[in-house]
């Protein structure tokens, strides 16, 4: 049994223009991972860069900063096992020109600053970015009759 984790996928701004927030939480889904939290929300700038403090002071995050903010996002949380890496393989990688093919970021985009989607890179991560976009109560614990089929 490998141990469950939980990741925080955040829709970005150009998905939401684009109309794939529903394409993007499918994929992760028809994966067998668990939804657990989902909201809208538009990121204000405070929440912006407690974020992605980890990328204060690089030459993009001014950048990264705005883009983040320019429209709403949908916020996920999924559980499952191996969920952090998981969900990375499905988004591909940060740029989508190298993300691997049938990725979601390969599919969809073209450039590191319009990458459609937010995931977080470790099991700490996760829970550091949950805990940023959600409270504890707005998180539902739940079984599926399913969950057998998919997981040892
Ligand atoms: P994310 O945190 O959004 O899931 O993306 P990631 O882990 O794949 O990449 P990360 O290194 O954490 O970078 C965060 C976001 O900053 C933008 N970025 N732009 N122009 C650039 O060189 C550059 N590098 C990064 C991207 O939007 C990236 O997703
Ligand atoms: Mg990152």
């Amino acid at each position: 049994m490998t141990k469950t984790e939980r990741t925080l996928v955040l829709v970005k701004p150009d998905a939401m223009q684009r109309g794939l927030a529903g394409e993007i939480l499918r994929r992760i889904e028809q994966r067998g991972l668990r939804l657990v939290g989902l909201k809208l929300l538009r990121i204000d700038e405070a929440l912006a860069r407690r974020h992605y403090a980890e990328h204060e002071g690089k030459p993009f995050f001014p950048g990264l900063i705005s883009y983040i903010t320019s429209a709403p996002v949908v916020a996920a949380v999924f559980e499952g096992p191996e969920a952090v890496r998981a969900v990375r393989a499905t988004v591909g990688a940060t740029n989508p020109i190298e993300a691997a093919p049938g990725s979601i970021r390969a599919d969809f985009g073209l450039e590191k600053g319009r990458n459609l989607v937010h995931a977080s890179d470790s099991p700490e991560s996760g829970e550091r970015e949950v805990a940023l976009f959600f409270r504890p109560d707005e998180l539902v614990s739940w079984e599926r009759d399913v969950d057998r089929w998919i997981t040892e």
